[in-house]
């Protein structure tokens, strides 16, 4: 990957700190997130035209506060403090912070008292709505800083020192609530800190097109494809790329949703004319998965399973250089470690992992992307609207939205109802309002009445939530009638479910996944 100049986001451990680095992205100036404490070489390396500092929920005056590195303000180059970041800047400065008397949540109206900061140049409002979110406040300002904004309950929401070119904000501009904040974001980056910009999907493909190319030379690439947005974005990349010298591999799990294999084998081959390897191993899943009730159970053989067929596959084929993998920025943010002082809430692994024993180099073009960055190529990629923009759907496929032991027959009855489900979510336009949504065969039955006659059938619960990161998330509000629609569609036409129910629960407490 040729480095570009990137804005340095510090990570504090705010719950925000990759939303800012996505609102940077939007603006078409590249950054990147890093742990506060990174090296310094790491950062130098970078050739930053300025940083950020993230919010974080520690106190300055606490004894493992997470504190500013000197290098950053020997710099001299611009920073912008959001939150502790601001509180940061002041203590490190000779300023005061102090415990507020409550913690300040939610929206506030900031009146901005001095419009010809560079900071509010491209704002055209003195009044504007912003999110705030901390605890701690400034109290007393550093030395050369003054005060360029204020809210209800912050005299001190937005400071600056002129010469310096260092700037505080009490609350967040990255979030959306914040009105004008990507106009703040917009004026920081580039009036202040002159970014290039030229970030786009377009840029990044022509980069990453002759990066593969020089990577690769006459090597061959394997890749596991599995018809979601990552794997089918990096095959359309690598297929510009190198054409012929990609093997992508496919493997129907038999866990898959109604008409899936069907669809990616079918959409790869309109798409791409390199070679794909698509294998049924249907009957292997089933078998190794009888009787197993488990959820992590179910991963686990599911995991193993994969890789070797995947492995098997992959000797056939002959010799293979490189295996080509669908990482995305979020997970080398996590894997190196910044979101170290954010609380962890679950990681995932996607079936198959890497085969311990091949002997493969990586290549992982997508590893500086954000997932609606990898969209925004597959569109200029030229795929199709409905891979691009798919809900995520698990590796381990429908196993774990089967509660209970999975047959071909139950695999059957939550296909027929999760493509109920979708087909009505894409016929009302709410498939794009949710960001993942499906249904779930519950191990219960349930009484019911069919014409004169009782029943006792199985209940299908339908999930549907919106999130911006998956970490936490809200069950959709769906309309009712468009709910009582799929309900009559799932009982009428299948006739083994006689109840349908809807999950209200948010994550957390409730995670997406039912298992
Ligand atoms: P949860 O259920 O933890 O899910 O709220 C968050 C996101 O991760 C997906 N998910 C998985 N993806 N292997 C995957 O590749 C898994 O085992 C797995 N479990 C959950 C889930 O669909 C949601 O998008």
């Amino acid at each position: 990957m040729s480095k570009r100049r990137a804005i340095v986001i510090l990570d504090f451990g705010s719950q925000y700190s990759q939303l800012i680095a996505r609102r940077v992205r939007e603006l078409e100036v590249y950054c990147e997130l890093l742990p506060f404490d990174a090296p310094r070489e790491q950062i130098d390396a970078l050739d930053p035209p300025g940083f950020i500092l993230s919010g974080g929920p520690a106190s300055v005056y606490a004894p493992d506060a997470p504190q500013l590195p000197a290098h950053i303000l020997d710099s001299g180059k611009p920073v912008l403090g959001i939150c502790y970041g601001m509180q940061l800047l002041t203590h490190a400065l000779g300023g005061t912070v102090d415990p507020g008397d409550e913690r300040e949540y939610g929206l506030a109206h900031l009146t901005i008292t001095q419009p010809d900061n560079p900071l509010f140049a491209r704002l055209d409002t003195r009044r504007t709505r912003v999110w705030m979110s901390h605890g701690d406040r400034v109290t007393r300002l550093a030395p050369g800083f003054e005060t360029i904004a204020v809210s209800e309950n912050s005299p001190h929401a937005a400071i600056a020192h002129r010469e310096r070119q260092l700037y505080g904000l009490q609350f967040h501009p990255e979030v959306a609530h914040t009105e004008h904040g990507r106009d703040i974001l917009r004026a920081f980056v580039y009036d202040i800190c002159h970014s290039e910009g030229g970030w786009t999907a377009g840029n990044f493909i022509t980069d990453t097109i002759a990066e593969i190319r020089a990577q690769v030379g006459d090597g061959q690439v394997l890749l596991g494809l599995s018809g979601g947005v990552d794997s089918s974005v990096v095959a359309a990349l690598l297929h510009r790329a190198i054409g012929e010298r990609l093997t992508a591999v496919f493997v129907n799990t038999g866990l898959l949703r109604q008409n899936e294999p069907e669809q990616v084998v079918g959409t790869f081959h309109n798409r791409m004319h390199a070679k794909l390897v698509a294998v049924d191993a249907t009957e292997t899943f089933l078998s190794a998965l009888k009787g197993v009730t488990d959820p992590e159970q179910k991963r686990k053989i599911i995991g193993e399973k994969f890789i070797r067929i995947f492995e098997a596959e992959a000797r056939k084929l002959g010799k293979i250089d490189f295996l080509a993998q669908g990482t995305l920025y979020p997970d080398v943010i996590e894997s190196a470690g910044t979101g170290k002082t954010t609380a962890k809430i679950k990681t995932h692994h996607n079936v198959g992992g890497l085969p311990a024993d091949m002997q493969f180099k990586l290549i992982e073009p997508l590893r500086w992307l954000f997932k609606d960055e990898v969209r925004a190529v597959g569109e200029q990629l030229g795929l199709p609207k409905e891979m691009v923009w798919r809900h995520p759907f698990p590796g381990p496929g429908l196993a774990v939205r089967i509660l209970g032991e999975i047959t071909w027959e139950r695999l059957e009855v939550l296909r027929q109802a999760d493509a109920i489900f979708m087909a009505e979510l894409w016929d009302s336009g709410w498939y794009h309002k949710t960001s993942q949504a499906f249904a779930v065969l519950l191990p219960v039955r349930s009484v019911g009445v069919m014409g004169d006659n009782r029943t006792y059938g199985n209940v299908i619960a339908l999930r549907a939530v919106t999130t911006e990161d998956f970490m936490t998330a809200d069950w959709a509000n769906l309309p009712h009638n468009l709910l009582a629609k799929i309900s009559n569609r799932i009982v009428n036409e299948i006739p083994t479910i006689t109840r349908v129910v809807y999950d209200v629960s948010s994550k957390p407490p409730a995670t997406i996944e039912w298992e």
